[in-house]
């Protein structure tokens, strides 16, 4: 399946019964798999994963742990976009800065977006190389 059908068929198995609103997500993984994953909410409101948070999960559980592409759509009026706390769980994965993130509505638009436009000045592992600490 396409990183759009994953996302779209992922995203009817969300389980959303307090906001309604269900999220598909897709990665295509460095090695050309793709991996879905969809929202899983809590009656405990925080304690809710989104859509990407699970696909990420799910790639880094079969053993990769980098991504060339991603989709993510739902059925909202405007192209769905990655939350802050996603666009920093996604940069941790991005093959590089230049991946890009695909957002979706149902109906069918699309905006893309590379990773390092979603989170501009990310936070990454190189600014905590620091000489004499
Ligand atoms: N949500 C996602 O799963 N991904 C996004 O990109 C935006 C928001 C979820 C979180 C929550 O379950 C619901 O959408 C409403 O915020």
């Amino acid at each position: 399946m396409s990183l759009a059908e994953t996302a779209r068929s992922v995203r009817e198995n969300a389980y959303a019964p307090y906001s309604g609103f269900k999220v598909g997500a897709a990665l295509l993984a460095a090695d050309g798999t793709v991996f879905g994953g969809c929202n899983v909410e809590n009656v405990a409101y925080p304690e809710g994963t989104c859509a990407e948070a699970g696909a990420i999960a799910a790639m880094v559980a079969a053993g990769q742990t980098r991504f060339q592409a991603a989709y993510v759509v739902a059925d909202s009026p405007l192209p769905v976009t990655p939350c802050g706390g996603c666009r920093q769980k996604l940069a941790e994965f991005a093959a590089a800065k230049d991946v890009p993130v695909t957002m979706a509505t149902l109906a069918g638009e699309e905006t893309t977006l590379t990773i390092a436009q979603l989170l501009p000045g990310a936070f990454d592992a190189a600014q905590m190389e620091t000489p004499g600490a």
